[in-house]
């Protein structure tokens, strides 16, 4: 196996400028090469960023692409991942990773059929802030998690997409598009889950499009946009995870978790940032002592502020992983096992009853300063 994999981008859209602008950073990755089904978007990225472009089949047919990376939509994530591994490449995905148990489960056949490896984002919980709750979970901090609560909520996507239509569609919806965040995390922290139930309903059967260049058009909404899960861990541990484009504001945090001896009050979990507070039995609500994580530091400005951002985490990781012969964090395993926490979800909301998931996977290993280092250059 060579010190460095050579990767190959499929889906040349809004992501991708992040895939290419930051894989530089780590070690194990060289990019090489870009495709799309519109080879515009595939050139445009191979001029701004050097790499080649090419069309999807000679980028499959590349023998110096040992990963495949698919930053393509989520209804192309399962052809485009089984076209990869089926060329006999690696494959990470952008989330989520398909959209059924059962498209997973073929990755899973074929992978393992092959020998190859399977890895998909989200990696923020790689970040500086989620791996100090972590590791304020793992010394004890707040003792055994008993219980949480995850909220995720907003009005929408159609005020600032100009295409939101696929958000709307059996496919998208909040769980799909936002809870592999959420889940990632509480996997991370918590371990796995053993059975969800779920009331979802949907504000409106259609929505009005307030962006450019479609701004009046009406959208019809055919899945899901409020979801109130209860999820149950393995551990014991109950969370309920609301995720709502139902809603114009609130004040609900992102993510508390309640421990017997004190809870943690986790940032945002799409982020790699920002401040973790806890308290103890005395209730004194505080921001645990920031550590000098490579991954929580500051890095971007954006027009909301300057941030952390370390996408592509996960991929570099994944790459490692292979190099070293070792568990990779942004596992086939987890991620499927996320995939089916939300399929469950939105099933129980439909069959108005508990779901018993069918999969399970272990905690990723912990992220410290040390081992996030050594991913990077
Ligand atoms: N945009 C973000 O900020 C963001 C953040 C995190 C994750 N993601 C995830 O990344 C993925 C891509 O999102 P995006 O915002 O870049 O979307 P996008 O629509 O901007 O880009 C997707 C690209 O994939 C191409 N494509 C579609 N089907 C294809 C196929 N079958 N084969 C090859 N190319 C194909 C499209 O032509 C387009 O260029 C999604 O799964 C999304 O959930 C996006």
């Amino acid at each position: 196996m060579t010190k460095e994999l050579g990767v190959g981008i499929i889906g040349c859209g809004n992501i991708s400028t992040t895939y290419f602008s930051l894989a530089p950073l780590f070690k194990g990755l060289k990019v090489l090469a870009c495709a799309d089904i519109n080879s515009q978007a595939a050139k445009q990225r191979a001029d701004e960023y050097g790499v080649t472009a090419q069309t999807i089949e000679e980028l499959l047919a590349n023998d110096e692409i040992d990963v495949v990376v698919n930053l393509t939509i989520p209804d192309a994530h399962y052809p485009v991942s089984k076209a990869a591994l089926e060329a006999g490449k690696h494959v990470y995905s952008e989330k989520p990773l398909v959209l059924s148990l059962e498209q997973g489960e073929e990755l899973r056949r074929i992978a393992k059929e092959k020998g190859l490896a399977v890895g998909c984002a989200p990696d923020t919980f790689l970040g500086g802030a989620h791996q100090l709750a972590r590791k304020f979970v793992d010394d004890g901090g707040i003792g055994r998690i008993t219980s949480g609560a995850c909220y995720v909520m907003g009005p929408g996507m159609e005020m600032w997409h100009p295409n939101p239509d696929f958000f709307f569609l059996p496919g998208g919806g909040p769980i799909l598009d936002m809870g592999p965040y959420y889940l990632a995390n509480l996997i991370n922290l918590i371990g796995p889950v053993k059975r969800v139930g779920a009331m979802t309903s949907m504000a409106s059967e259609t929505r009005t499009i307030t962006s450019q260049p479609r701004n009046g058009e009406i959208i019809p909404v055919k899945t899901p946009t409020t979801i109130q899960a209860l999820l149950e861990f393995v551990s014991g541990a109950t969370v309920t995870l609301t995720a709502s484009w139902d809603v114009w504001s609130h004040r609900h945090a992102n993510m508390e978790l309640y421990g017997t001896d004190g809870s943690l009050y986790v940032p945002d979990p799409n982020f790699f940032g920002g401040v973790v507070e806890a308290s103890g039995r005395d209730k004194d609500i505080k921001p645990l002592e920031a550590w000098d994580h490579p991954f929580g530091k500051i890095n971007q400005e954006s027009p909301n502020g300057s941030r952390a951002n370390y996408r592509t985490a996960g991929l570099a990781d994944m790459a490692m992983a292979l190099i070293e012969g070792r568990d990779a964090r942004c596992s086939l395993d987890r991620t499927l096992h996320g995939v089916d926490i939300m399929t469950s979800i939105l099933k129980s909301g439909a069959e108005n009853r508990f779901v018993d998931l069918t999969t399970t996977c272990t905690q990723p290993a912990a992220l410290g300063i040390e081992e996030a280092q050594a991913l990077l250059k």
